[in-house]
């Protein structure tokens, strides 16, 4: 391990051989967190060719359970992002490709920090089973065309040792780990199509467009070495995608959304999306993709595709059509612009923290959530606002929380005298 630490730290690229020799060693336990960590801070400064990154994404899939969905017949379709605050894209698309006819595989995460994860989002749906075993997972796919769980025990067991030392050493931000880790789980989980949508802006990773860009070509190179179909799309993250932020708030929201009730970027960024899981899934162009998209929300067939599937999985469906009923937060706040102008800009970071603030996300991952909890978007980057104009509503069971939240929204938001332009949504498309 000593040789290998000291061949990266002088810039060398590393050899298939002991890219696996440190990956199964780490894993195992034979090699201790301090030569891991400084083997991973090395990879920071260094960077890692193409064909490291492959292998270490090989080295990471192969060192547990894999899934092999063709084997079992199954051609899904799996969508991965990058993470935000406001991102419930997975909870709209999957009912509306999987309406199209794709099946939908996919193994989602829990928030940690100031993003969100789909199982949370899942889980405030009473009765929603996250945990599922594998021959449930894959006859629900069978049956219904859509399935979403938690990771399952073993998969990728050398990413998850891996991303935790990363989280503490200071290592987390670097394209080729970030790239690696994510294509492990993507291809220990089996979809031979798989979409990415990487994150650029202030409450993502990449902060900026030109690393999101990066790293989606290596994610999609490293898929296509794979001989998976991937693409990816380079979105923002400068603002909150949607208005709403926390769990039962965005599962409400993306209700509204399949509904056909609620317009706008979140429905055009989750229509792009599955045009693209669409059209590399069944060879269409994606403009004919895009026809069939909309038309799976306008008739009705995607929001039905939803109830289905989330019923298969034991959740209370009449929550869909009635969601009134998922429980509310005792207490709410309203933030008030103290400023006359346009919003400049918006520290979505910091919108995550607020949110996490208020209850709806975890510090430490045995933190309990608040599923109730979190905030609603009013006003925008661009948008004009006048002093007393509402910004955005806490939400919270914890009455201290409110106020603390309140202030970090107030520092989030910048505003200008002069009228500014919105942030694109869509930066590129990575095919
Ligand atoms: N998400 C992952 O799964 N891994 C990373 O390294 C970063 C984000």
């Amino acid at each position: 391990m000593y040789d290998i630490i000291l061949k990266k730290r002088l810039g060398h690229e590393l050899s298939r051989d002991e890219i696996k020799f440190f990956v199964d060693g780490f894993t195992l336990g034979a090699i201790p967190d301090y030569q891991m960590s400084a083997l991973l801070m090395a990879i920071c400064f260094n960077s890692m060719t193409d064909k490291e990154t492959v292998e270490l994404t090989y080295a990471m899939a192969d060192s547990g359970d894999k899934l092999d969905l063709v084997k079992h017949g199954i051609y899904a379709c799996d969508k991965h992002s990058t993470g935000g605050v406001g991102d419930k894209t997975s909870l709209i698309v999957a009912p509306i490709v999987a309406s199209c006819g794709v099946k939908i595989a996919k193994m989602s995460g829990r928030g940690l920090g100031h993003t969100g994860g789909t199982i949370d989002k899942l889980e405030s749906i009473r009765g929603y089973k996250t945990e599922l075993d594998v021959s449930e997972f894959l006859s629900i796919v069978e049956d219904v065309g859509v399935s979403i769980i938690g990771q399952t025990g073993n998969m990728a067991p050398a990413d998850k040792k891996i991303y935790a030392l990363r989280d503490v050493t200071a290592t987390v931000d670097s394209i080729p780990l970030i790239a690696s880790s994510v294509m492990s789980k993507k291809i220990a989980a089996g979809a031979k199509t798989i979409v990415l949508d990487v994150k650029a802006g202030s409450g993502a990773f990449m902060q900026d467009t030109e690393s999101a860009r990066v790293l989606a070509q290596k994610m999609v190179s490293i898929g296509k070495g794979c001989q998976r179909n991937v693409a990816a799309l380079v979105t923002d993250m400068d603002v909150p995608l949607g208005k709403c932020v926390g769990n039962s708030l965005e599962v409400i929201e993306a209700i509204a959304v399949l509904r056909g009730e609620e317009k706008g970027e979140l429905s055009e960024l989750c229509i792009e999306l599955s045009s693209l899981m669409l059209s590399l899934s069944l060879g269409i162009d994606r403009d004919a993709a895009r026809e069939r998209a909309l038309t799976a929300v306008s008739d009705g067939s995607a929001f039905n595709k939803f109830v289905e599937w989330i019923k298969a999985q034991g959740g209370n469906e009449g929550w869909a059509y009635n969601t009134d009923l998922f429980p509310k937060a005792k207490y709410h706040a309203e933030v008030l612009s103290l400023s006359d102008g346009w919003i400049k800009r918006m520290n979505t970071q910091e919108i995550g923290r607020a949110s996490l603030t208020l209850g709806a996300g975890r510090r430490t991952k045995d933190d309990d959530i608040d599923f109730a909890a979190g905030l609603v978007v009013e006003k925008k980057t661009g948008d004009r606002v006048k002093r007393g104009d509402l910004l955005a509503t806490l939400y919270s069971n914890d009455f201290e929380s409110l106020a603390v939240a309140k202030e970090i929204y107030l520092n989030s938001v910048e505003f200008s005298k002069e009228s500014v332009e919105r942030p694109r949504l869509i930066y590129d498309i990575v095919i």
